[in-house]
């Protein structure tokens, strides 16, 4: 049998950590971590686990992630999502470590209307989506072995979500409205942890390449809307209530969202001989999974 790979995994008590945790192949040595126990804008701790540790690979999946928020706290948003990401680089560099970052489908905001692949170029808008973006320049400045996995619509059995969010809503209101003018590709997080773990082991199989920064896009197959979304939703959990479709505009947030933000996920599935499921499939298991997690129904 051959050695265990070493893996880090950051952002540990995320939807995306939690889906790590749970499809945790028997062939590596996982050693994840939280915000508390290695907070990734502290350099000096960053040195102290490495000093202890060894990875091989690092998944980092901790991200600032309160879109709306963001707004009022630029600081905390580019603290995590950009300042963090330059450290763990740099730290990936000095340790010989393979680095897998997650980012997201927000960086395309406007001018899209058919699946995005990873040649488009990225349009940042909202303090979320451009500190996402400058921690993606921050790994590609750091030139090293590493891979940027772009992700869209994420949801789990896990933390509060899209579809904990609805399934909320339809028990508790008459009626739940929803945008039906926002397109994108739900991922289920199971789906893009066993994803992440492929890639993980056909890097095993092949060397990446030095210096080198590749780009993934990641999500369910299918576009679909919020509205449609949430009617799969409920119907998958039998709850009855009826879904209003309403425009973005009905809405209002503080950050604007992408109109048309679906991925495109070829790439990822064809180097990685990932079997990429349909979004549809996929929740009726993430739907099942969180019945049998919280016996909600
Ligand atoms: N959720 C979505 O719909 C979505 C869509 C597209 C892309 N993505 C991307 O997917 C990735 C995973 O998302 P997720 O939904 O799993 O996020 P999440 O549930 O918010 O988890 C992120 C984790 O990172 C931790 N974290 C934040 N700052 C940190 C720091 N300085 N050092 C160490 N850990 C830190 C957070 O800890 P605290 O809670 O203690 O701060 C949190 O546990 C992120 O890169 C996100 O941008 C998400």
């Amino acid at each position: 049998m051959p050695t265990p790979l070493n893996i880090l995994i950051t952002g540990a008590e995320g939807q995306l950590g939690k889906s790590l945790r749970k499809t945790l192949p028997a062939d590596v040595k996982a050693h994840f971590v939280t915000k508390s126990n290695l907070n990734l804008e502290n350099n000096g701790a960053i040195d102290a686990w490495f000093a202890a540790n060894k990875a091989d690979v690092i998944i980092n999946a901790a991200a600032y992630t309160k879109v709306d928020q963001a707004e009022k706290d630029r600081a905390a948003a580019f603290a995590a999502n950009d300042a963090a990401v330059r450290n763990i680089a740099a730290a990936a560099g000095k340790n010989q470590s393979y680095l897998i970052h997650i980012s997201t489908d927000f960086l395309f905001h406007g001018g899209f209307n058919r699946p995005i692949d990873e040649e488009q170029k990225i349009n940042p808008v909202g303090i979320y989506a451009e500190s996402k973006a400058a921690g993606e320049k921050a790994l590609l400045d750091a030139a090293i072995p590493a891979a940027i996995v772009r992700t869209s619509w994420l949801y789990s059995e896990f933390n509060a979500n899209f579809m904990k969010t609805m399934i909320r809503l339809g028990r508790e209101k008459n009626e739940v409205r929803v945008i039906a003018d926002q397109h994108g590709s739900p991922t289920y997080a199971t789906d893009l942890a066993r994803g992440l773990w492929q890639m993980v082991a056909h890097m095993r199989a092949k060397r990446p390449q030095a210096g080198k920064v590749e780009l993934y896009h990641f999500s369910n197959w299918g576009v679909t809307t919020w509205y449609d979304f949430t009617t799969a939703i409920l119907g998958i959990a039998g709850i009855r209530t009826p879904v209003e479709p309403i425009l973005t505009h009905e809405y209002p947030l503080p950050t604007p969202r992408p109109a048309y933000s679906a991925l495109w996920p070829r790439k990822f599935a064809k180097e990685f001989n990932f079997p990429m499921r349909h979004w549809r499939t996929a929740l009726v298991d993430a739907v099942n999974a969180y019945k049998l997690s919280e016996g909600v129904f």
